[in-house]
């Protein structure tokens, strides 16, 4: 078989009565920053399917939506399955979607996410080697209730059946079903057409194709990759084998973790050599972190990117922030969407970006909030700055030239612009446009009264005696 003759089918439109949600198809639960679904597809991809149907039914709108949006560069097709009738009923729904199509067909589960190229490849080998036209992944597990079993005769595969449906000796096979199948397109589409509900749970059970094909290829894969996902503490299972099948390929690459076991990065994040990862770190949905980045513990960064050699120091909460390289942000600064800061920018404690475009070597290490505003190069700006960017009705801009320096205390009241080299005295409210290298100062004149306190004290001494 060769690889442009491969197509995946993947089953997803049972509904997870057992993960007992109100709102959400099992396969669109999350999964370190991906739905459960995304992954088996992904898998399917990477073998080199280069056609993937996804059997949709329990709410195919919102499933069909959410995974044509993850792979929207791929061309995902969907299937629906209006009835869920059972694993051989969701095949054979897939008919018309592949009725074209001539080669072998992957079959994946939605709710098996764990799977990886490596075990599939395996399977692919058996299915090319041998004459049947059906291959499948067998697995021991520690109980194997629930599972069909595998029944062999003389060492072949001869039927599966299904644990409801199973006789007491039955039961005793250890050798269970994974639920995932390579089979010869025409033999399948045909042999789903002859399946019987005539079972326990009055289904068509995909698992009755193994009697109808003469010769079955069985390889037998990793338990831990085959494991599916029924409920949540199922899903919070994986997602912890998950996390640490992620974190040692970042090992792996050159990153450091003080604690792998709670750093959570997301599939699909990219993170250079010698970057060292603090403990209790988040990296999420798709961000980029450069080499040679420090960050400290407690940092939460989502869909951000991250230059070579910058410092996060801890407690530092990123989104969709942009920093370029050698900045040193942090301890606690937050950036929300639309920060974006050229090299070597230092924004410290409890500094709040939002919008915020913050030119190479700028300044704001403590206690500021710049909102909508884009400073230059080399400007400084004080403790407890504020952009004053909302009226109540609109968001308005202000901008800040090159070398500037922004006097403590100062309210920025946009929209309003300061030039190139202009000093902003402390504690001034800027309201009107300062031209390049003005000085802005509007605070009261200062008044001193000599002798006041202790003036003022013997008055209320009397009041008391009175
Ligand atoms: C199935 C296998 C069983 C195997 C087990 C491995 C059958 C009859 N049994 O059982 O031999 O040991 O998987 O996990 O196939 N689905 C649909 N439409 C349906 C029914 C199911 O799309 O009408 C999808 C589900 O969303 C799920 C997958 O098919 O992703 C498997 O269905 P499930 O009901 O979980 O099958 P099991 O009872 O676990
Ligand atoms: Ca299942």
């Amino acid at each position: 078989m060769n690889f442009s003759s491969l197509a995946a089918l993947v089953l997803c439109a049972g509904k997870g009565t057992r993960m007992k949600s109100e709102k959400r198809a099992k396969v669109l639960h999350p999964l370190l920053g991906r739905p459960m679904g995304w992954y088996p597809i992904a898998r399917a991809l990477e073998v080199g399917a280069s056609n993937v149907v996804v059997v949709v039914g329990h709410q195919s709108e919102e499933v069909k939506q959410v995974l044509a949006q993850a792979f929207s560069t791929h061309c995902l097709s969907f299937a629906l399955q209006d009835e869920q009738n059972g694993t051989g009923h969701a095949v054979a729904c897939a008919d018309e979607a592949l009725k074209e199509f001539r080669g072998a067909v992957l079959i994946l589960c939605g709710d098996v996410p764990l799977i990886t190229a490596q075990t599939l490849k395996p399977l692919i080998e058996a299915y090319c080697s041998t004459p049947g036209p059906l291959a499948l992944l067998s697995f021991r597990p520690a109980d194997p209730t629930g599972y069909g079993r595998i029944v062999r005769e003389g060492g072949h595969a001869k039927k599966i059946v299904e644990h409801k449906d199973a006789t007491p000796a039955e039961r005793e096979i250890t050798e269970v079903n994974a639920g995932i199948y390579l089979a010869d397109a025409q033999f399948l589409f045909k042999a789903v057409k002859t399946l019987s509900p005539k079972n326990a749970q009055g289904e068509l059970y995909l698992t009755d194709i193994v009697a109808l094909a003469k010769d079955v290829a069985v390889v037998e894969a990793n338990a831990e990759e085959i494991a599916g996902i029924n409920d949540r503490a199922q899903l919070a299972a994986l997602a912890k084998v998950l996390q640490h099948r992620i974190n040692q390929s970042h090992l792996a690459a050159g990153v450091s973790m003080a604690s792998p076991e709670t750093t959570f990065i997301d599939e699909g994040v990219v993170i250079g050599a010698d970057t060292v990862i603090g403990p209790m770190v988040s990296i999420a949905d798709g961000s980029q972190i450069g080499k040679d980045v420090r960050i400290g513990q407690g940092c939460v960064i989502t869909r951000s990117v991250v230059g070579d050699g910058v410092e996060l120091k801890p407690y530092s909460v990123l989104e969709e922030a942009h920093v370029g390289g050698k900045s040193i942000i942090g301890p606690f600064s937050r950036l929300r969407p639309g920060t974006e800061l050229a090299e070597g920018v230092h924004l410290g404690n409890f500094v709040e970006t939002k919008k915020a475009k913050i030119g190479k070597g700028s300044k704001a290490n403590h206690l500021a909030y710049l909102g909508d505003t884009v400073i230059g190069e080399g400007t400084n700006v004080g403790a407890g700055v504020i952009t004053c960017n909302y009226d109540g009705v609109n968001k308005h801009l202000t901008t800040i030239g090159d070398r500037v320096f922004v006097g403590t205390d100062s309210q920025l009241v946009a929209p309003v612009t300061l030039g190139n080299d202009v000093f902003v005295a402390a504690g001034t409210t800027v309201t009107d446009d300062v031209p390049a290298g003005a000085l802005a100062l509007s605070r009261a004149t200062q008044v001193i009264k000599e002798g006041w306190v202790e003036r003022r004290r013997k008055v209320l001494d009397g009041m008391k005696k009175k």
